[in-house]
């Protein structure tokens, strides 16, 4: 039964079934690590996937069973300490940067603590009153949307700790066919006028997804298709990184900082270009989409090419009127762990591709609240409303990302520069 499914997930039992997949999953991934790779933290953005695991589980102890069950006893004075991320709610927090700095406790104890919150939290979910069931199981729900969330941090923070070593070790040996060619871009048209956006309550979303509300769009052009590597060495032979023209103030100014010149995990390899992949260092494939760029990048490729980015409204519109469903793309389920080419047109493909899974796909959208937003009070506050500003919206998944997770309304977030996500972007234009 997938996360996303509330309604469905009315019973205890249900409850909990979808509860022992959901962690499980998160084990599966970390099956193939060895404990070095639980434990180091390359850069800032990427937590040891010994702390994702304490984490997650953090969230089931602490703003579950340690506000619901009487005489709760925490299972260690330090943990709540060690594996709060941000909420400031629950008090002081171990220093985001030097969570890689903790040799203890080590991974065994922090998988003993996965197994034991499990056990104490079947008991307890078994247990629980009537009264608070309401409020336990929805807080649950969004536990385990929490820890989906995490399992695609898992992924992209993995293929970080292991591109970061110069042996370009592999996570997984690729498996399965993976299409060849694209099809070529065309724009499709997109009549505007009174629009509604947002979620409509009917499963589980995010704070940040509702209220569903009125808004007005004008016509507009959307790609078929997301930017190709291909495409995107055109923009790069031409100098699209050294023309201050493409680039916006601050994407310049961080472009120069950061010397950057191509895509994250790109190698030039003596004038072949490399890209680095959970499945090892590959030859790079033209025809998938680009990846790991930011939306400085974007932007940039974007006004090259005499086009824009999308807004998320747009965006969303597009996605319901093409009735693109999760179960078509490519995510973490399929095992790919990379965004995978359009193939070649047939008589059967669609008017618009890749819209869910392969990568998110940067928006022109400023990261704000909707109209009649409610922020929630407390820690459930902290989790999205108070990141509203200084951020851009990503829509449609990626190829890690747990496929029941996903929705057509979902808002991902990032500051502009960030680009260890599996990012990229398609074009849009005006008609
Ligand atoms: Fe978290």
């Amino acid at each position: 039964m997938p996360v996303s499914a509330e309604s469905a997930i009315g019973s205890r039992e249900a409850l909990l079934q979808v509860y022992r997949q959901v962690r499980r999953q998160t084990e599966d991934i970390c099956g193939p690590l060895t404990i070095e790779d639980h434990c180091v933290q390359p850069i800032e953005d990427v937590s040891p996937p010994k702390w994702h695991l304490g984490h997650v589980t953090w969230f089931f102890e602490q703003v579950i069973l340690a506000q619901f069950q009487r005489g709760y006893e925490v299972y260690h004075p330090l943990f709540f300490y060690l594996f709060n991320s941000y909420y400031l709610s629950f008090g002081e927090r171990w220093n985001r940067p030097l969570r890689g700095a903790l040799s203890r406790p080590t991974v065994n104890e922090v998988n003993e603590y996965r197994h034991a919150i499990d056990e104490r939290f079947e008991r307890f979910i078994n247990e629980v009153n009537e009264k608070d069931w309401p409020a336990v199981r929805g807080l649950t729900i969004l536990g385990l949307n929490h820890e989906q969330q995490h399992q695609e941090l898992l992924v992209t923070d993995i293929k970080h700790i292991l591109a970061t070593s110069p042996l370009n070790p592999v996570y997984r040996e690729r498996t399965g066919e993976v299409p060849r060619g694209c099809v070529p871009e065309q724009f499709v048209g997109f009549e505007g006028g009174l629009v509604e956006i947002g979620a409509n309550g009917s499963g589980f979303s995010y704070d940040n997804e509702q209220p569903r509300h009125k808004t007005y769009l004008s016509d507009f052009k959307l790609a078929n298709r997301l930017v190709t590597c291909g495409e995107f060495l055109e923009f790069m032979h031409d100098g699209g990184y050294d023309d201050p023209n493409l680039w916006l103030s601050d994407g310049w100014d961080w472009k120069t900082a950061e010397q950057c010149s191509r895509p994250w995990y790109w190698h030039d390899e003596d004038g072949k270009w490399k890209i680095m992949t959970l499945s090892g260092l590959r030859d790079l494939d033209p025809d998938e989409p680009v990846s790991h760029i930011s939306y400085y990048e974007a932007y940039a490729y974007a006004r090259w090419r005499g086009k824009r980015l999308p807004t998320e409204i747009e965006w969303e519109v597009a996605a319901l009127r093409s009735e693109g469903t999760p179960a078509a793309g490519n995510f973490l389920e399929d095992m790919l762990l990379h965004p995978r080419p359009t193939g070649p047109k047939t008589a059967d493909t669609p008017e618009i591709l890749q819209l869910l899974g392969d990568v998110w796909e940067w928006t022109a959208s400023a990261y704000l609240l909707y109209p009649g937003y409610i922020r929630q009070p407390g820690a459930l506050g902290e989790y999205n409303g108070k990141f509203m500003n200084n951020q851009m919206v990503l829509r449609g998944g990626s190829c890690v990302t747990p496929r029941s997770h996903l929705r057509l309304t979902y808002r991902n977030f990032f500051q502009p520069e960030k680009r260890w996500q599996f990012s990229g972007f398609r074009l849009a234009e005006d008609p």
